[in-house]
C-alpha cells in the first residue's frame, strides 16, 4: 500500500534551529504512517523534475544540535514574493504552475514550509494557487507579528552574548570603546536582548532613532564615574535621528543591511577623542548549534505542524502565543513586522540599568 507523503522545506537565510523542527516533522509523520520528502535548497527543489530526497528516522538521527539545514536554503530564485520591508513582488504563475505539477506527481498532499517573512508570502501565493500549506516561522530576527517567538531568536542572541563576554574583556583592558553591530533587519530585538544578557551599555535599536551627542554624553559620564571602556551594540538597522539606514546595494533578493557600526565608532572616537573599536558579528549569528529553548521550539513547531496537515487546517501558520503552540492563518503573518515598542518593559528594564539608547 502507499504511504500519504508530505512535502518539508527550509527557505530564506538559514537559522539554528531548522534541523530540529525537520526532525519533530518526521518523526510525528512517521508515526502517523506517512512519507516526508524533503525539497532541497528552498522552493527551488520544487521546480522540474523536483530536487528532493526522501527524510527519514535514519536522515534526521543526531540532526538536533546541528545548525544550518540539512536539505538546504535560499533566499534568491524563482520564488522570491518580497524584496525589501514591505515590498511585494509576485512569483511568476508559470513557476507555481510548475511547483504544482511537481508535487502533484509525486503525491504529495500538504507542504511545510519553514521560513521567514518573505517565505510566508511566497506560501501565501502558493496556497492561492491550491497548493496545501502549512507555514513554520523562522527567523533570528524574531520579527513576525503572528508569533510570539521564532526559533533561531534564542540563538542568535547567544551568540551576541558570547561575543559582548569576550569584548569585556579586551575593552576593559585597553580602556576602549568596543562597537558590536549585529543583525536583525528593520527590528532590533537581537540587539536588545543581545545587549541587555551581555551587559552594553549603550544599545541602539531601529526603533529608537539615535543622537550622536546623547551616545557621547553617556560615555562621558560613564568615564567621570571611572569606567574608561565601554560596550556599544548596534542594529544593523539602527540609524541616527537626522540619518539614514545604512544600505549595501541591492543585489537579487531583499536589500542588505550592515555598515552603521564602523560609522557609530568613527562619531563615537571623533567626539569623545576615545579609542574606538568596531566588530560585525554577521553571520556568526546564523551559525552552530541551537540553544535549548530553539531545540524545543523547533520540535514543538514540526509537531504541530504536521498535526496541521493531518487536521486540514491548510493555509495556517503555527504560531506561538502564551506559552502554547497554536496557529494562525499565514496571511496575518505576511508583511506585519514585529518591532521593539519603545514603551516596552525591555526597554525600560534595560534604562533602569543604566543603558542608554542614545536618545
Ligand atoms: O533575516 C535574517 C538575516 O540574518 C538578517 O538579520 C540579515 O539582515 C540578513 O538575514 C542577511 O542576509 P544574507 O544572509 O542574505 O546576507
Amino acid at each position: 500500500m502507499t504511504k500519504p507523503r508530505i512535502g518539508v522545506l527550509t527557505s530564506g537565510g538559514d537559522c539554528p534551529g531548522l534541523n530540529a523542527v525537520l526532525r519533530g516533522v518526521v518523526l510525528a509523520a512517521e508515526k502517523l504512517g506517512w512519507e516526508v520528502l524533503g525539497f532541497l535548497d528552498g522552493f527551488e527543489g520544487l521546480l522540474p523534475p523536483g530536487n528532493y530526497k526522501l527524510l527519514g528516522r535514519r536522515e534526521t538521527a543526531g540532526i538536533m544540535p546541528r545548525g544550518g539545514t540539512i536539505i538546504g536554503t535560499t533566499n534568491r530564485g524563482h520564488f522570491v514574493a518580497k524584496v525589501g520591508a514591505g515590498d511585494r513582488a509576485e512569483v511568476a504563475e508559470k513557476v507555481i504552475a510548475d511547483a504544482r505539477r511537481v508535487l502533484q506527481e509525486l503525491r504529495v498532499d500538504g507542504l511545510i514550509i519553514i521560513g521567514g517573512d518573505g517565505s510566508m508570502a511566497t506560501a501565501l501565493q502558493l496556497q492561492a494557487a491550491g497548493i496545501n500549506c502549512i507555514g513554520v516561522p523562522k527567523t533570528i530576527d524574531n520579527d513576525l507579528e503572528a508569533t510570539a517567538m521564532t526559533f533561531g531568536f534564542d540563538s542568535a542572541v547567544a551568540t551576541v552574548m558570547d561575543a559582548l563576554d569576550r569584548l569585556h574583556t579586551t575593552a576593559t583592558s585597553h580602556k576602549r570603546v568596543m562597537v558590536l553591530e549585529v543583525m536583525g533587519r528593520h527590528a532590533g530585538w537581537i540587539a536588545l536582548h543581545g545587549g541587555l544578557a551581555g551587559g552594553a551599555h549603550i544599545i541602539l535599536i531601529p526603533e529608537i532613532p539615535f543622537d550622536y551627542d546623547k551616545i557621547a554624553a553617556a560615555l562621558n559620564a560613564r568615564a567621570e564615574r571611572g569606567s574608561l571602556s565601554a560596550i556599544v551594540v548596534v542594529a544593523e538597522g539602527a540609524r541616527a535621528k537626522d540619518g539614514q539606514v545604512v544600505m549595501r546595494p541591492m543585489e537579487e533578493g531583499e536589500y542588505r543591511l550592515g555598515g552603521i557600526g564602523e560609522i557609530v565608532a568613527r562619531e563615537i572616537a571623533a567626539r569623545t577623542g576615545k579609542e574606538t573599536r568596531c566588530t560585525v558579528l554577521g553571520h556568526l549569528q546564523r551559525g552552530g548549534a541551537p540553544t535549548t529553548l530553539d531545540r524545543i521550539l523547533g520540535t514543538r513547531f514540526g509537531v504541530q505542524a504536521v498535526k496541521l496537515i493531518a487536521e486540514k487546517q491548510f493555509g495556517s501558520m503555527v504560531s506561538y502565543q502564551n506559552y502554547q503552540v497554536q496557529h494562525v492563518p499565514i496571511a496575518d503573518a505576511v508583511n506585519r513586522l514585529r518591532l521593539v515598542s519603545p514603551q516596552s518593559q525591555m526597554v525600560q528594564t534595560a534604562r533602569a540599568v543604566e543603558i542608554s539608547f542614545g536618545d
